[in-house]
């Protein structure tokens, strides 16, 4: 063992010493961990089960190693396979993005030209599922038809089992990424009570998915070149965002090898809670409640007084800086504006990043605005309703989940998840029956 690299501990009730080795990911000053294994061995006694580590919300602990995603939160960094996410966000397409983050390089252009033929080729639903959205309520939340119809893909692709298959994998991948536009789309149409709208195969990706959204009785859907870009940056900034909520669902269901129809339905519930993929919606319930710029500082007041609960679309887990995905949002909302007209709501946003920024309980904590902060505004402006938003994001994050589920399954590390805990309930005790209760 090479004892620069490694701890040494004392455990104090024993007097032992052990030394555990301490390893690297790409980054030396940054992942350096432990096995959590090692601590098993120091023990007071042969009968001793030996030390746990505790970490509730596992705000410090490495499920995994991942070559997919790289974040510094400190430094307001995002990566996918080193490809800085500004530059993805001025330069690639979603679908390339895709492609990048799914096979960890860059497409050439034959690669690019066959993988998106493969998406286009399988943006059409069996008409079964479309007959199973009819039958949701009119009202129902897009993401509660998202969260079965998703699902229910792997009753029409049984084949997706076999996970161990790679050509098969491929295919559902292709499968997954191509119908998530179509189901989101048609989701929407239901809650309008608008007939549904087929797949326009000579547009692109999100031309197409407008196509599904907004098609009215023209014979060919235009969409309008500046919010096709949008939407098709908005994708890459939530395509994938490492070890978050759902992605660990997404591989915590993965690892016990179900199919990856099943592992998504369970990815887009754990998207669905406001503190994940809903915080979004939960931002624009907060500016129509504040309603006007001068309201701002009484809001901020009683945020920080815990009358109102938290400010939305501020602080993260892991960034403790401004969100890059926030920056590049901020800045497109403007064009998107240009086009659609100004939200009247960004006025109150700005005042509140404004007055937060300065504002000592929010610096101290390190609490600065995240990508959901601006990308409602930039999508209520673009006319999707407050249900859908958290449905944009699952359509996006696709991409992330099957990557990282694909990359947990071929890890020689595999385990099925099954995660540890402290036992603090009461000690054996005796069943006394009803009567003497
Ligand atoms: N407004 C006010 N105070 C806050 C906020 C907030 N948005 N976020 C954290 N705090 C306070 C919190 O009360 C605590 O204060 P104290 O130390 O006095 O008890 C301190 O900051 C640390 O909070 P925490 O709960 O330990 O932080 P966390 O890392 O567990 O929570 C979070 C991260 C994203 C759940 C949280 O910041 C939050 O609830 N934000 C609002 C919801 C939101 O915008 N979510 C979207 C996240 S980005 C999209 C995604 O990646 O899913």
């Amino acid at each position: 063992m090479n004892h620069k690299h490694s701890l040494t501990i004392t455990d104090n009730r024993t007097g032992k010493s052990y030394e555990i080795p301490i390893q690297y990911g790409t980054y030396p000053n940054y992942g350096a961990s432990i096995n959590a294994l090692e601590l098993r061995n120091i023990k007071t006694s042969e009968q001793d089960f030996g030390l746990l580590s505790y970490d509730p919300g596992f705000t410090n602990t490495a499920s995994c190693s991942s070559r997919v995603t790289f974040l510094d939160g400190e430094k307001g960094i995002l990566r996918y396979r080193g490809y800085p996410i500004e530059q993805l966000a001025e330069k690639s397409t979603y679908l390339e993005t895709a492609y990048l983050i799914l096979n960890g390089e860059l497409p050439d252009q034959e690669q690019l030209k066959c993988w998106e033929l493969g998406i286009i080729e399988h943006t059409f639903v069996h008409e079964n599922i479309k007959k199973s959205i009819d039958r949701f309520q009119h009202n129902a939340h897009p993401m509660g038809i998202l969260v079965s119809t998703v699902g229910a893909l792997s009753t029409f692709y049984p084949d997706a089992k076999n996970i161990h298959d790679q050509e098969c994998r491929n295919k559902q991948i292709w499968r997954l990424i191509a119908k998530m536009p179509t189901l989101a789309a048609f989701a929407y149409r239901h809650s309008l009570g608008l007939p549904y709208i087929y797949p326009d195969q000579e547009l692109s990706y999100v031309g197409n998915f407008m196509n599904m959204l907004w098609k009215k009785s023209e014979l060919k859907y235009q969409p309008d070149p500046v919010l096709e870009r949008a939407i098709d940056v908005l994708f890459i900034l939530h395509a994938d965002h490492e070890q978050n909520c759902s992605t660990s669902i997404m591989r915590g269901v993965g690892s016990s090898y179900s199919d990856p129809f099943s592992a998504a339905s369970s990815a887009i519930a754990a998207l669905y809670g406001p503190l994940h993929g809903g915080a979004n919606e939960a931002v624009l319930h907060m500016l129509a409640k504040i309603g006007s710029v001068d309201r701002v500082p009484e809001f901020i007041k009683s945020i920080k007084s815990g009358k109102e609960g938290r400010l939305m679309g501020f602080g993260h887990r892991v960034y403790k800086h401004y969100d890059p995905r926030a920056q590049i949002c901020k800045k497109m909302a403007k064009d998107v504006f240009a086009v659609t007209g100004l939200n009247p709501q960004l006025d109150i946003a700005l005042e509140l990043e404004r007055i937060a920024l300065q504002d000592d309980y929010f610096v101290s904590r390190h609490l600065y605005p995240n990508v959901d902060f601006y990308s409602g505004l930039i999508y209520q402006a673009l006319g999707f309703p407050l249900g859908m938003f958290p449905v944009l994001f699952a359509i996006a994050r696709t991409t992330g989940w099957l990557a990282q589920w694909q990359e947990f399954l071929l890890d020689p590390e595999h385990k099925i998840e099954r995660p540890r805990q402290i036992y603090c309930g009461t000690e054996e005790r005796g069943y006394i029956p009803l009567d003497k209760r």
